[in-house]
């Protein structure tokens, strides 16, 4: 008979069992709950609502359950329902009339609210080191390409000469922020919803902040009925994910364009790329490919879960129970992703020639040309009409602008003098961008160092 079998008469129907069933996908909250279940018991007993005896064999049963589990001896039935349901069944099974007193005061709706926030604690916090784990990454190979010159590109056209670590301290930025993001994120996790009950709290006289200690929690819930129905921290988490996501889908977007025939300006390493099973000579970028595909999966997971939420009276709903997958396949996504994403970021080859060519052949310095002009007193507007002449001189004539004799450059303004070469140079162009922010040697060196102390604290 199921535990809340009391009021019927009549077996439930299989395929509802099947329908209703959340043990499938819950089951992984297994040691939440455990550890949930001996706190409560803890304050059952405390605040004598329980024996001390009682609460003895409750803690001897569950935890002899955590080494079925683990042992891989529990068996998770479907007609158990849930994770919370499996556990107190088997309770009782253990250790009788005592396990039967468990769920006194505490409602499934407070006792899974507390599950998941655990459950969402401990994995978003392993969120963290990986992310933190490729921050490091993209410092090391900022760092250990310091001077390599790429095409900065607007439009996918190229545009300015850039520092590539400018390039991937960007990424550090962006990551940074996500960083950021999950420590926000973990203060409103962390706020402990048992004693909510089904909805209105309880009669009995509990010590909700006694179990908040016994757990780890900083802080108790407020109010019973938003605790047993939000879900915000679920859809909040699931954004941060999504960020992550979005972030490491355009660097995978622009290593797959890096990696072309058609650029070379990196090669991946062999232990991280694939082959064709039909054309011998490819080596395909699969991994920057999915990380840019499970976005789709981790987008979607988010849009699921706001659309559960958006037309839930107050409080608990079963719709809620659809919270779960979906978060728990963004985390599992993610976790995955970001390991093996560092490992191909700093596995990867920089072509550094290859990135040379680019720059040659675009016009690249042509912004430095203009500011020559207007540095000199002209008006920008002036020099970048000036410099648009030009750039179409060098096309009919088929020259770069660094092979511009000063005769050629005097012939479209006068104030060019024999110094325009160098100061059009792609080092000075790159070296020269000082402002702060910029992607000059020096300011790309200070965003390296503070990086690098953030790391080492953040370790901490
Ligand atoms: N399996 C349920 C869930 O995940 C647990 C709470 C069920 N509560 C209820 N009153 N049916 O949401």
């Amino acid at each position: 008979m199921k535990l809340w079998g009391g009021r019927f008469n009549k077996e439930t129907a299989k395929i509802l069992e099947e329908f209703n069933g959340s043990i499938n996908f819950d089951k992984r909250m297994y040691e939440e709950d455990i550890m949930g279940s001996i706190a409560h018991s803890k304050m059952l007993s405390k605040q004598d609502i329980i024996g001390k005896d009682e609460q003895i064999k409750i803690e001897g049963g569950l935890l002899q359950i955590l080494k079925e589990v683990e042992g891989g001896e529990f068996i998770f039935d479907l007609k158990d329902e849930d994770i919370h349901m499996a556990i107190e069944k088997r309770l009782i099974e253990i250790v009788g009339e005592a396990g039967g007193k468990l769920h006194t005061a505490r409602s499934r709706n407070d006792q899974v609210a507390l599950d998941i926030r655990m459950y969402l604690k401990k994995e978003s916090t392993v969120i963290e080191g990986l992310l933190g784990e490729l921050l490091e990454g993209l410092v090391e190979t900022a760092h250990k390409n310091k001077g390599v010159i790429m095409p900065g590109y607007t439009h996918l056209q190229r545009a300015q000469p850039i520092l590539f670590s400018h390039h991937m301290m960007a990424y550090y930025e962006m990551f940074k922020r996500d960083l950021d993001r999950l420590k926000d994120s973990y203060k409103r996790l962390d706020v402990m919803p048992l004693g909510a009950g089904a909805l209105a709290g309880t009669t009995y006289n509990i010590d909700r902040h006694f179990v908040a200690a016994e757990l780890g929690f900083p802080e108790v819930t407020k109010n019973s009925l938003d605790t047993v129905s939000d879900r915000d921290f679920i859809i909040e988490l699931n954004f941060i994910i999504s960020m992550i996501s979005m972030h490491m889908s355009r660097l995978a977007e622009e290593i797959i364009i890096w990696s072309t025939s058609e650029f070379s300006f990196v090669s991946l390493d062999d232990a991280y790329s694939t082959g064709s099973s039909i054309m011998p000579q490819k080596k395909n970028p699969d991994i920057a490919e999915l990380i840019r595909g499970k976005t789709g999966r981790i987008f979607g997971n988010l849009m699921g879960i706001l659309t559960v939420m958006k037309g839930l009276p107050l409080a608990y709903n079963k719709d809620t129970q659809e919270d779960k997958e979906g978060i728990f396949d963004s985390i599992d996504t993610i976790k995955i992703s970001l390991v093996i994403f560092k490992e191909m970021l700093v596995t990867m080859k920089i072509n550094e020639k290859n990135m040379m060519v680019g720059i040659e052949n675009g016009f690249i310095n042509a912004t430095d040309v203009a500011d020559y002009l207007a540095k000199k007193g002209l008006p920008f507007r002036e020099a970048h009409r000036i410099v648009g002449e030009l750039v179409v001189y060098c096309e009919v004539n088929k020259k770069r602008l660094s092979e511009l004799t000063l005769k050629e450059f005097k012939g479209f303004n006068d104030l060019f003098e024999d110094d325009i070469n160098r100061k059009i140079s792609i080092e000075e162009c790159v070296n020269g961008r000082k402002s702060y922010g910029g992607t000059g040697l020096e300011s790309v060196e200070t965003q390296i160092e503070d990086a690098q102390s953030f790391l080492k604290k953040n370790k901490k």
